[in-house]
């Protein structure tokens, strides 16, 4: 069904905090400091039935975004993916074990999973920089519509729970 499908190109990125749901998330809204969002479907579908489509959305000086060093090979930033005004959206599902993970009180451009100390940086692809998770999380390529965050293709890698290429080719059906 749709809301347990993944993100598709054109659909547009929504408020998931409860007193805002559904709400069409504004850039101006976006800080250096996460805003959670779903994937909504052009049709008003909140894709929230699949918990690996729990996103969260940052912005930057577009000039701070680096392209990561070779370390692992599941690192991908697409700078293209990345609003003019320097909007881009990660996965917000740890890839160790799924906890959501919140900016580093210390560095808001890195993230501090409380659950076990990962540690990904957001201005890197969201590059693993510590802790136990396995890769980096996965960025979703955006742009800017009419003042609105609109999905131009679905995660650039595999998001948390995907351990084998079958399971995520299913997921993208
Ligand atoms: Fe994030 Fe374990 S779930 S480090």
């Amino acid at each position: 069904t749709a809301d347990k499908a993944p993100p598709r190109k054109g659909d547009v990125l929504v408020h998931a905090e409860a007193a805002k749901e559904g709400q069409p998330i504004r850039p101006s809204e976006v800080t250096e400091r996460g805003v959670p969002a779903w994937p909504m479907s052009a049709d008003g579908v909140i894709r929230k039935g699949e918990p690996n489509n729990q996103l969260a959305v940052y912005r930057f000086e577009r000039s701070r975004f680096q392209e990561p060093a070779e370390q692992e090979p599941r690192v991908v930033l697409k700078l293209d993916g990345i609003t003019a005004d320097g909007v881009i959206a990660y996965s917000n599902k740890c890839t160790h074990a799924g906890c959501p993970v919140p900016n580093d009180e210390k560095d808001l451009s890195k993230l501090f999973c409380g659950c076990h100390s990962g540690q990904y940086d957001l201005l890197q692809g969201c590059k693993k920089i510590g802790g136990p998770p396995p890769r980096s999380m996965p960025q979703l390529p955006i742009t800017l519509e009419n003042d609105r965050l609109v999905v131009t293709e679905t995660f650039v890698t595999a998001p948390f729970g995907f351990l084998n290429e079958q399971d995520w080719e299913t997921y993208l059906q």
